[in-house]
């Protein structure tokens, strides 16, 4: 699978989600790669570069896990928390929640969008 993946005519660039293994993990590894992507998105003319990244791990690692999201989205946004998911990361680097897919995962399992402006 190919890590960028133009979107919307070429506007908008999907990142399909990334690994660092464990034991490389915290030393800027992620960032350099995410940052390479992001400019290889922008230099292919890209506004826009997301990603979606599931909250399906065991009972659910962020505060959007098993509550009820067709319930007052932008208050569960305003009080979004990243527990122990990737999302700390892609928020660390400056990507913000654009959306949400309820029960992407099963029952309470969402996936979570994150977007960047390029
Ligand atoms: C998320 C992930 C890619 C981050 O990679 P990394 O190489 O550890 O990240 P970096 O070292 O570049 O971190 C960049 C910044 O984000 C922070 N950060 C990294 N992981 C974080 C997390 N889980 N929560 C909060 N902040 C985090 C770092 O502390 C660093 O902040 P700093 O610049 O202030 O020091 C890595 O932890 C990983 O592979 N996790 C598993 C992801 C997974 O399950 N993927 C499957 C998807 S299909």
């Amino acid at each position: 699978m190919e890590p960028l993946e133009p979107k919307y005519n070429g506007h908008i660039f999907e990142l399909h989600p990334l690994a660092v293994r464990s034991d490389k993990r915290r030393q800027g590894i992620g960032r350099a790669l995410v940052t390479a992507l992001e400019n290889e998105a922008r230099k292919q003319g890209g506004l826009t570069i997301y990603l979606g990244a599931d909250d399906e791990v065991g009972d659910g690692e962020t505060s959007l896990a098993n509550v009820d999201l067709y319930e007052d989205l932008p208050e569960k946004l305003s009080k979004f928390n990243p527990g122990t998911h990737q999302a700390g990361f892609y928020l660390k680097l400056g990507y913000k929640i654009i959306g949400v897919m309820p029960d992407a995962n099963g029952y309470g399992k969402p996936d979570i969008f994150f977007g960047k402006r390029l």
